[in-house]
């Protein structure tokens, strides 16, 4: 008897102690480009204007309040130099979760593809002759699979940039339909200006090769696969099955950001395409997924974003990094001056 009296009040702390748990360690911060009322308290606390850049005392990284699609704002964070990578992941002409917002917004396809055309104008201009060009894409099935084909074609006018891969990345959001299967992918474009080198080593997954069976006579005697292989883990190859998709659990993740990259995906473009010190750009910061890679792997990035709130989330990343080793701040705020009023107010 003593035992059930004993376990009854135990199990019932212990959902109490989850649920609270749960609660606590829940995002409070809501999508930075969606509620007005919170953007009007963030915004002052952010350090640049339009215009601005703030260039880093450590290891020489831009971030830039600028827009992509003007010469002028390339030229002025670019001043001169000339990158070996370019990562950009635009809006994808979809409603992201349903909301239409002046960072992810959906517009008429031929106003997208003009906006399009003039950043990847500027982008090819701000890379060196032989440089590497990836681009994240998304395709809208509920309107004709738009932009994913659009942007392929449009590539074809711009005569400097060659096709060299289309890799599909799996990045599952929720659960799906019960009616169509569930959409779990991420597309990511990759082409070369000139003839950049390729770092091999950048493909190994670290998981184990485990299929045997193909046999080759290899100097009079029969070998097998795993022995001729120069890596016991397989190559990710243009399926990218190895890379969770960033949620608030994990320490990579940013608040208010709803359309944060991996950064395993993103160190993992980084080191096919560049060396230490070599110079990246990303037009279209956001939470400063490139930039944190970048330091990681000790690569200089120019980062810009036309919205000086995820600017200024791209340099307190850094920061947060330098200080405390955390790529992100999990459910936490990365606007901790706001903390009382977040844990109150309705405008989150
Ligand atoms: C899809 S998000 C990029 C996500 C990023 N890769 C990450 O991991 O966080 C697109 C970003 O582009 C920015 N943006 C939209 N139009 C822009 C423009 N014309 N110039 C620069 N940035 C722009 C938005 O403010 C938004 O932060």
């Amino acid at each position: 008897m003593n035992n059930v009296f004993n376990t009854i009040p135990l199990f019932e702390s212990d959902v109490f102690s989850k649920k609270r748990e749960a609660k606590n360690t829940k995002e409070k911060l809501k999508r930075l480009d969606l509620k007005r009322e919170l953007r009007k308290k963030v915004l002052p606390l952010c350090r640049l204007d339009y215009g601005h850049i703030w260039e880093d005392p450590i290891c020489g990284h831009r971030i830039g309040v600028l827009d992509a699609t003007l010469e002028k704002d390339v030229n002025q964070i670019m001043n001169g130099e000339r990158a070996k990578l370019a990562l950009n992941d635009p809006p994808y002409n979809v409603a992201v979760g349903n909301a239409n917002t002046k960072n992810l917004f959906k517009i008429q396809l031929d106003k997208y593809l003009n906006f399009s055309r003039k950043w990847i104008k500027n982008t090819i201009f701000a890379l060196m002759h032989n440089a590497h060009f990836y681009l994240w894409m998304g395709a809208d099935y509920k309107d004709n699979f738009q932009p994913f084909p659009d942007i392929i074609i449009l590539l074809r006018d711009f005569r400097e940039l060659k096709p060299r891969n289309f890799i599909t990345m799996r990045n599952q959001r929720g659960f799906g339909t019960q009616k169509n299967w569930m959409w779990v992918r991420q597309e990511l474009l990759y082409y070369i200006k000139g003839d950049p080198e390729f770092n091999i080593e950048a493909e190994y997954t670290d998981i184990p090769k485990i299929l045997r069976g193909y046999y080759k006579e290899v100097n009079g005697e029969i070998t097998e696969n795993l022995e001729r292989s120069k890596s016991k883990f397989i190559r990710a190859g243009n399926v990218w099955v190895d890379i969770q998709q960033v949620f608030y659990r994990m320490e990579e993740n940013v608040p208010g950001c709803y359309a944060q990259k991996p950064l395993k995906a993103t160190e993992r473009i980084i080191s096919s395409a560049t060396k230490e010190e070599e110079l990246v750009i990303d037009f279209f910061s956001h939470s400063g997924t490139t930039l944190i890679a970048g330091e990681k792997l000790k690569r200089k990035v120019y980062a810009l974003d036309i919205d000086p709130i995820f600017a200024e989330i791209t340099i307190r990343r850094l920061e947060n990094f330098r200080k405390t080793g955390n790529s992100g701040w999990q459910w936490r705020n990365p606007f901790p001056e706001l903390e009382e009023e977040i844990g109150k107010s309705r405008w989150t």
